[in-house]
Protein backbone atom coordinates (compact mmCIF):
# COMPACT_ATOMS: atom_id res chain seq x y z
CA UNK A 1 0.00 0.00 0.00
CA UNK A 2 2.73 2.45 1.21
CA UNK A 3 4.97 1.19 -1.79
CA UNK A 4 2.53 1.71 -4.44
CA UNK A 5 1.44 5.36 -2.97
CA UNK A 6 5.51 6.37 -3.09
CA UNK A 7 5.90 4.82 -7.03
CA UNK A 8 2.37 6.88 -7.77
CA UNK A 9 3.95 10.17 -6.45
CA UNK A 10 7.45 9.79 -6.94
CA UNK A 11 7.29 11.66 -9.67
CA UNK A 12 5.88 14.87 -8.26
CA UNK A 13 8.68 14.34 -4.92
CA UNK A 14 11.31 14.46 -7.52
CA UNK A 15 10.75 17.37 -8.94
CA UNK A 16 11.22 19.18 -5.39
CA UNK A 17 13.93 20.55 -3.87
CA UNK A 18 15.66 17.22 -2.36
CA UNK A 19 15.66 19.10 1.00
CA UNK A 20 12.22 20.31 0.95
CA UNK A 21 11.14 16.56 -0.34
CA UNK A 22 13.28 15.04 3.16
CA UNK A 23 11.32 17.40 5.13
CA UNK A 24 8.30 16.27 3.97
CA UNK A 25 8.37 12.83 4.19
CA UNK A 26 9.53 12.96 7.61
CA UNK A 27 7.09 15.30 8.73
CA UNK A 28 4.41 12.72 6.95
CA UNK A 29 6.33 10.41 8.93
CA UNK A 30 5.78 11.80 12.20
CA UNK A 31 2.12 12.60 11.94
CA UNK A 32 0.83 9.73 9.77
CA UNK A 33 -0.23 7.47 12.86
CA UNK A 34 2.32 4.39 12.99
CA UNK A 35 1.86 1.20 11.47
CA UNK A 36 2.00 -1.74 13.35
CA UNK A 37 4.44 -4.01 11.25
CA UNK A 38 3.76 -7.89 11.30
CA UNK A 39 6.41 -9.55 13.24
CA UNK A 40 9.80 -10.39 12.21
CA UNK A 41 10.38 -14.18 10.71
CA UNK A 42 12.19 -15.57 13.85
CA UNK A 43 15.23 -16.29 11.85
CA UNK A 44 15.44 -12.81 11.49
CA UNK A 45 16.06 -12.36 15.01
CA UNK A 46 20.18 -11.35 15.85
CA UNK A 47 21.68 -10.48 18.80
CA UNK A 48 24.72 -7.62 18.94
CA UNK A 49 25.51 -5.62 21.82
CA UNK A 50 23.78 -7.32 24.37
CA UNK A 51 20.65 -6.61 22.35
CA UNK A 52 17.85 -8.74 20.74
CA UNK A 53 16.91 -7.24 17.75
CA UNK A 54 14.05 -8.65 15.86
CA UNK A 55 15.29 -8.22 12.52
CA UNK A 56 18.79 -7.29 11.45
CA UNK A 57 17.66 -4.30 9.14
CA UNK A 58 17.79 -0.92 10.33
CA UNK A 59 17.62 3.29 9.42
CA UNK A 60 20.84 4.72 9.09
CA UNK A 61 22.09 7.87 10.41
CA UNK A 62 20.62 11.18 9.20
CA UNK A 63 17.20 9.96 7.77
CA UNK A 64 15.45 11.99 10.79
CA UNK A 65 18.41 13.68 12.22
CA UNK A 66 15.97 15.67 15.07
CA UNK A 67 14.69 12.11 16.14
CA UNK A 68 11.11 13.67 14.98
CA UNK A 69 9.65 10.36 13.27
CA UNK A 70 11.34 7.20 15.37
CA UNK A 71 7.90 5.62 15.59
CA UNK A 72 6.80 6.12 11.59
CA UNK A 73 10.49 4.93 11.10
CA UNK A 74 9.40 1.88 13.21
CA UNK A 75 6.22 1.50 11.69
CA UNK A 76 7.99 0.70 8.32
CA UNK A 77 9.43 -2.58 9.81
CA UNK A 78 13.30 -1.61 10.69
CA UNK A 79 14.40 -3.59 13.38
CA UNK A 80 16.13 -0.04 14.63
CA UNK A 81 16.40 3.17 13.91
CA UNK A 82 19.13 5.33 14.33
CA UNK A 83 18.42 9.27 14.78
CA UNK A 84 21.32 12.17 14.66
CA UNK A 85 23.33 13.33 14.00
CA UNK A 86 23.32 15.17 17.01
CA UNK A 87 25.45 17.93 18.23
CA UNK A 88 25.32 19.21 21.96
CA UNK A 89 24.30 23.18 21.37
CA UNK A 90 21.44 23.79 17.86
CA UNK A 91 23.49 24.34 14.92
CA UNK A 92 22.32 25.56 11.55
CA UNK A 93 24.77 23.18 9.41
CA UNK A 94 25.96 24.85 5.79
CA UNK A 95 23.70 26.67 3.59
CA UNK A 96 21.59 25.41 1.19
CA UNK A 97 20.83 23.44 -1.27
CA UNK A 98 22.91 20.22 0.70
CA UNK A 99 22.07 17.82 -0.37
CA UNK A 100 21.15 16.46 -4.13
CA UNK A 101 19.75 13.80 -5.94
CA UNK A 102 22.01 12.09 -8.55
CA UNK A 103 18.71 9.93 -9.98
CA UNK A 104 21.22 7.97 -12.96
CA UNK A 105 23.31 6.84 -10.77
CA UNK A 106 20.66 5.89 -7.54
CA UNK A 107 22.96 8.10 -5.36
CA UNK A 108 22.80 11.11 -2.63
CA UNK A 109 25.19 13.95 -2.35
CA UNK A 110 24.87 16.00 1.06
CA UNK A 111 26.67 18.45 2.51
CA UNK A 112 24.60 19.27 5.41
CA UNK A 113 27.19 19.59 8.29
CA UNK A 114 25.43 18.19 11.26
CA UNK A 115 22.49 20.52 11.35
CA UNK A 116 21.42 19.96 14.35
CA UNK A 117 18.20 21.19 16.94
CA UNK A 118 21.08 20.19 19.26
CA UNK A 119 20.80 17.26 22.40
CA UNK A 120 18.55 18.88 24.54
CA UNK A 121 15.78 18.60 21.80
CA UNK A 122 16.61 15.27 21.00
CA UNK A 123 16.53 14.30 24.76
CA UNK A 124 12.99 15.70 25.28
CA UNK A 125 11.99 13.95 22.24
CA UNK A 126 13.59 10.46 23.02
CA UNK A 127 11.98 10.92 26.96
CA UNK A 128 8.51 12.06 25.50
CA UNK A 129 8.16 8.47 23.70
CA UNK A 130 9.65 6.56 26.58
CA UNK A 131 8.76 3.02 26.93
CA UNK A 132 6.78 2.90 23.81
CA UNK A 133 9.01 0.42 22.70
CA UNK A 134 11.80 0.14 19.54
CA UNK A 135 15.47 0.24 19.51
CA UNK A 136 16.62 3.46 18.75
CA UNK A 137 20.25 4.31 18.49
CA UNK A 138 21.69 8.21 18.42
CA UNK A 139 24.74 9.53 16.07
CA UNK A 140 26.56 11.83 18.14
CA UNK A 141 28.80 14.91 16.24
CA UNK A 142 30.89 17.53 17.39
CA UNK A 143 29.51 21.44 16.73
CA UNK A 144 31.37 22.57 14.08
CA UNK A 145 32.85 25.80 16.41
CA UNK A 146 33.70 23.74 19.33
CA UNK A 147 36.72 24.69 21.23
CA UNK A 148 37.10 20.58 22.40
CA UNK A 149 35.54 18.79 20.06
CA UNK A 150 36.50 15.35 21.78
CA UNK A 151 34.71 16.93 24.66
CA UNK A 152 31.64 17.20 22.69
CA UNK A 153 31.30 13.65 22.23
CA UNK A 154 31.50 12.99 26.32
CA UNK A 155 29.12 15.68 27.12
CA UNK A 156 26.58 14.08 24.06
CA UNK A 157 26.95 10.61 26.00
CA UNK A 158 26.54 11.20 29.27
CA UNK A 159 23.33 12.97 28.62
CA UNK A 160 21.67 10.79 25.96
CA UNK A 161 22.94 7.68 27.07
CA UNK A 162 19.94 7.22 29.31
CA UNK A 163 17.60 7.94 26.68
CA UNK A 164 18.93 5.40 23.74
CA UNK A 165 20.01 1.78 23.36
CA UNK A 166 22.85 2.58 21.72
CA UNK A 167 25.52 5.31 20.93
CA UNK A 168 27.75 6.13 17.53
CA UNK A 169 30.44 8.39 17.54
CA UNK A 170 30.74 9.81 14.07
CA UNK A 171 34.09 11.21 13.14
CA UNK A 172 33.08 10.29 9.95
CA UNK A 173 31.28 12.84 8.16
CA UNK A 174 32.85 14.50 5.53
CA UNK A 175 31.10 17.77 5.78
CA UNK A 176 32.57 19.41 9.29
CA UNK A 177 36.21 20.49 8.48
CA UNK A 178 38.70 18.99 10.42
CA UNK A 179 36.25 16.46 11.88
CA UNK A 180 37.91 13.30 10.30
CA UNK A 181 41.40 14.33 11.62
CA UNK A 182 39.57 12.58 14.81
CA UNK A 183 40.11 9.26 13.10
CA UNK A 184 43.73 9.82 13.95
CA UNK A 185 45.02 7.22 16.38
CA UNK A 186 45.72 9.03 19.12
CA UNK A 187 42.84 11.51 18.88
CA UNK A 188 40.58 8.90 19.06
CA UNK A 189 42.20 7.08 21.75
CA UNK A 190 41.58 10.18 23.77
CA UNK A 191 38.13 10.95 22.93
CA UNK A 192 36.94 6.93 23.23
CA UNK A 193 38.35 7.17 26.84
CA UNK A 194 37.04 10.30 27.71
CA UNK A 195 33.39 9.15 25.82
CA UNK A 196 33.11 6.17 27.60
CA UNK A 197 33.65 7.40 30.44
CA UNK A 198 31.13 9.38 30.68
CA UNK A 199 28.79 6.64 29.53
CA UNK A 200 29.76 4.52 32.76
CA UNK A 201 29.41 7.56 34.48
CA UNK A 202 25.64 7.98 33.17
CA UNK A 203 25.16 4.37 33.99
CA UNK A 204 25.66 5.06 37.87
CA UNK A 205 26.19 1.21 38.10
CA UNK A 206 23.58 0.11 36.10
CA UNK A 207 23.90 -1.57 32.13
CA UNK A 208 25.94 0.94 30.37
CA UNK A 209 24.95 1.93 26.67
CA UNK A 210 26.51 0.60 24.02
CA UNK A 211 29.22 2.63 22.05
CA UNK A 212 29.75 2.20 18.67
CA UNK A 213 32.21 3.63 16.10
CA UNK A 214 30.90 4.87 12.59
CA UNK A 215 34.53 4.73 10.20
CA UNK A 216 34.75 6.39 6.44
CA UNK A 217 35.13 4.41 3.84
CA UNK A 218 38.13 6.30 2.66
CA UNK A 219 40.94 5.50 5.54
CA UNK A 220 43.89 3.45 4.07
CA UNK A 221 44.52 0.35 5.31
CA UNK A 222 47.00 1.19 7.75
CA UNK A 223 44.47 3.96 8.93
CA UNK A 224 41.66 1.22 9.79
CA UNK A 225 44.54 -0.82 11.44
CA UNK A 226 45.30 2.44 14.05
CA UNK A 227 41.64 2.88 14.83
CA UNK A 228 40.30 -0.73 15.05
CA UNK A 229 43.50 -1.28 17.25
CA UNK A 230 42.17 1.26 19.32
CA UNK A 231 38.43 0.37 19.30
CA UNK A 232 39.82 -3.15 20.48
CA UNK A 233 41.77 -1.47 23.40
CA UNK A 234 39.17 0.99 24.72
CA UNK A 235 36.57 -1.94 24.85
CA UNK A 236 33.93 -0.22 22.19
CA UNK A 237 30.81 -1.96 21.91
CA UNK A 238 30.65 -2.15 18.19
CA UNK A 239 32.04 -0.71 14.66
CA UNK A 240 29.55 0.98 11.26
CA UNK A 241 30.69 0.47 8.25
CA UNK A 242 30.98 2.81 6.85
CA UNK A 243 29.71 6.71 6.39
CA UNK A 244 29.50 8.54 2.81
CA UNK A 245 32.43 8.86 0.67
CA UNK A 246 34.47 11.93 -0.86
CA UNK A 247 35.83 9.74 -3.45
CA UNK A 248 33.90 10.11 -7.12
CA UNK A 249 33.60 6.86 -8.89
CA UNK A 250 34.45 7.49 -12.85
CA UNK A 251 30.97 5.77 -13.45
CA UNK A 252 28.84 8.48 -12.35
CA UNK A 253 26.88 10.21 -14.92
CA UNK A 254 24.31 12.48 -12.80
CA UNK A 255 25.05 16.52 -13.54
CA UNK A 256 25.48 16.85 -9.60
CA UNK A 257 28.16 14.50 -9.15
CA UNK A 258 30.83 17.76 -9.29
CA UNK A 259 28.76 18.77 -6.11
CA UNK A 260 30.92 18.89 -3.00
CA UNK A 261 30.20 16.71 -0.28
CA UNK A 262 29.62 13.19 0.61
CA UNK A 263 28.64 10.38 -2.01
CA UNK A 264 26.20 7.56 -0.69
CA UNK A 265 23.44 4.86 -2.53
CA UNK A 266 24.72 2.47 -5.32
CA UNK A 267 28.13 3.58 -6.07
CA UNK A 268 29.19 3.25 -2.27
CA UNK A 269 28.23 -0.02 -2.29
CA UNK A 270 30.90 -2.00 -3.36
CA UNK A 271 33.68 0.19 -1.08
CA UNK A 272 32.02 -0.04 1.68
CA UNK A 273 31.48 -3.69 1.69
CA UNK A 274 35.33 -4.13 0.78
CA UNK A 275 36.34 -1.88 3.84
CA UNK A 276 33.83 -3.62 6.30
CA UNK A 277 35.29 -7.23 4.96
CA UNK A 278 38.50 -5.69 6.01
CA UNK A 279 37.50 -4.22 9.44
CA UNK A 280 36.36 -7.87 10.18
CA UNK A 281 38.92 -9.22 9.45
CA UNK A 282 40.42 -7.11 12.00
CA UNK A 283 38.61 -7.44 15.06
CA UNK A 284 38.46 -11.56 15.27
CA UNK A 285 34.62 -11.68 16.87
CA UNK A 286 35.74 -8.89 19.18
CA UNK A 287 32.66 -6.87 18.68
CA UNK A 288 29.85 -6.75 16.20
CA UNK A 289 29.71 -4.68 12.90
CA UNK A 290 27.10 -2.72 11.43
CA UNK A 291 26.99 -2.65 7.59
CA UNK A 292 25.88 0.70 5.74
CA UNK A 293 26.48 1.90 1.99
CA UNK A 294 24.62 1.05 -0.87
CA UNK A 295 21.97 -1.56 0.46
CA UNK A 296 19.05 -1.53 -2.45
CA UNK A 297 17.95 -4.79 -2.27
CA UNK A 298 17.95 -8.15 -0.18
CA UNK A 299 20.65 -9.43 -2.57
CA UNK A 300 23.43 -6.17 -1.42
CA UNK A 301 21.99 -6.75 2.63
CA UNK A 302 22.93 -10.21 2.19
CA UNK A 303 26.12 -9.32 1.17
CA UNK A 304 27.31 -7.17 4.08
CA UNK A 305 26.47 -9.73 6.40
CA UNK A 306 28.66 -12.17 4.51
CA UNK A 307 31.26 -9.18 4.31
CA UNK A 308 31.01 -9.31 8.29
CA UNK A 309 27.93 -7.47 8.96
CA UNK A 310 25.67 -8.52 12.18
CA UNK A 311 23.37 -5.65 11.70
CA UNK A 312 22.78 -3.78 8.47
CA UNK A 313 21.04 0.00 7.73
CA UNK A 314 20.45 1.84 4.79
CA UNK A 315 19.15 5.64 3.76
CA UNK A 316 20.02 6.62 0.25
CA UNK A 317 18.30 3.98 -1.66
CA UNK A 318 14.96 5.08 0.17
CA UNK A 319 14.80 8.12 -2.01
CA UNK A 320 14.59 5.86 -5.05
CA UNK A 321 13.35 2.75 -3.74
CA UNK A 322 10.38 4.27 -1.36
CA UNK A 323 9.34 3.45 2.07
CA UNK A 324 8.69 -0.86 1.58
CA UNK A 325 12.62 -1.26 1.31
CA UNK A 326 12.89 -2.74 4.52
CA UNK A 327 10.23 -5.12 3.95
CA UNK A 328 11.30 -6.19 0.93
CA UNK A 329 15.19 -6.32 2.37
CA UNK A 330 13.40 -8.28 5.47
CA UNK A 331 11.73 -11.37 3.41
CA UNK A 332 14.35 -11.10 1.20
CA UNK A 333 16.95 -11.87 3.81
CA UNK A 334 14.83 -14.27 5.41
CA UNK A 335 14.07 -16.19 1.96
CA UNK A 336 18.08 -16.39 2.39
CA UNK A 337 18.23 -17.88 5.30
CA UNK A 338 15.73 -20.65 4.90
CA UNK A 339 16.94 -21.56 1.37
CA UNK A 340 20.08 -22.20 3.11
CA UNK A 341 18.64 -24.83 6.01
CA UNK A 342 19.19 -21.78 8.77
CA UNK A 343 17.88 -21.39 11.73
CA UNK A 344 19.51 -18.25 12.24
CA UNK A 345 20.79 -15.48 8.95
CA UNK A 346 23.44 -14.66 11.86
CA UNK A 347 25.30 -18.22 10.98
CA UNK A 348 26.29 -16.52 7.47
CA UNK A 349 28.26 -13.23 9.01
CA UNK A 350 31.57 -12.98 7.72
CA UNK A 351 31.05 -16.08 5.85
CA UNK A 352 32.98 -14.34 2.53
CA UNK A 353 34.61 -11.78 4.55
CA UNK A 354 38.32 -12.97 3.19
CA UNK A 355 37.31 -13.19 -0.53
CA UNK A 356 35.35 -9.94 -0.69
CA UNK A 357 38.61 -7.91 1.13
CA UNK A 358 40.50 -9.41 -1.52
CA UNK A 359 37.99 -7.80 -4.11
CA UNK A 360 36.61 -11.11 -4.86
CA UNK A 361 32.87 -12.06 -4.45
CA UNK A 362 30.10 -9.72 -4.47
C1 LIG B 1 23.92 10.76 5.99
N1 LIG B 1 24.74 9.98 6.81
C2 LIG B 1 25.04 10.37 8.08
N2 LIG B 1 25.85 9.60 8.87
C3 LIG B 1 26.12 9.96 10.13
O1 LIG B 1 26.86 9.24 10.80
N3 LIG B 1 25.59 11.11 10.67
C4 LIG B 1 24.78 11.92 9.94
O2 LIG B 1 24.30 12.94 10.45
C5 LIG B 1 24.49 11.57 8.59
N4 LIG B 1 23.73 12.37 7.80
C6 LIG B 1 23.42 11.99 6.50
C7 LIG B 1 22.59 12.78 5.70
C8 LIG B 1 22.26 12.36 4.41
C9 LIG B 1 21.38 13.21 3.56
C10 LIG B 1 22.75 11.12 3.91
C11 LIG B 1 22.38 10.65 2.52
C12 LIG B 1 23.56 10.36 4.69
C13 LIG B 1 25.34 8.73 6.27
C14 LIG B 1 24.41 7.53 6.35
O3 LIG B 1 24.07 7.23 7.68
C15 LIG B 1 25.08 6.29 5.69
O4 LIG B 1 26.24 5.97 6.42
C16 LIG B 1 25.46 6.54 4.24
O5 LIG B 1 24.50 7.34 3.61
C17 LIG B 1 25.60 5.24 3.46
O6 LIG B 1 24.40 4.52 3.43
P1 LIG B 1 23.39 4.58 2.16
O7 LIG B 1 22.76 5.94 2.20
O8 LIG B 1 24.22 4.36 0.93
O9 LIG B 1 22.40 3.50 2.43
Amino acid sequence: MLASLFHLARPLIHRMDAEKAHRMTVMALASAPALKPAADDPVLTSEAFGLSFPNPVGLAAGFDKHAEAIDGALGLGFGFVEVGGVTPLPQPGNPQPRVFRLAEDAAVINRYGLNSEGMEAVARRLAARRGRGGLVGVNLGANKDSADREQDYAVLARRLAPLAYVLTVNVSSPNTPGLRNLQAESALDDLLARTLAARDEAAAGGAPTPVLLKIAPDLTLPELDGMVAVARRRGLNGMIVSNTTVARPATLRSAARTETGGLSGKPLFAASTQILAETFLRVEGQFPLIGVGGIDSAEAAFAKIRAGATLVQFYSAMVFKGPGLAKEVKLGLAAQARRAGLTRLTALVGRDAAAIARGEGL
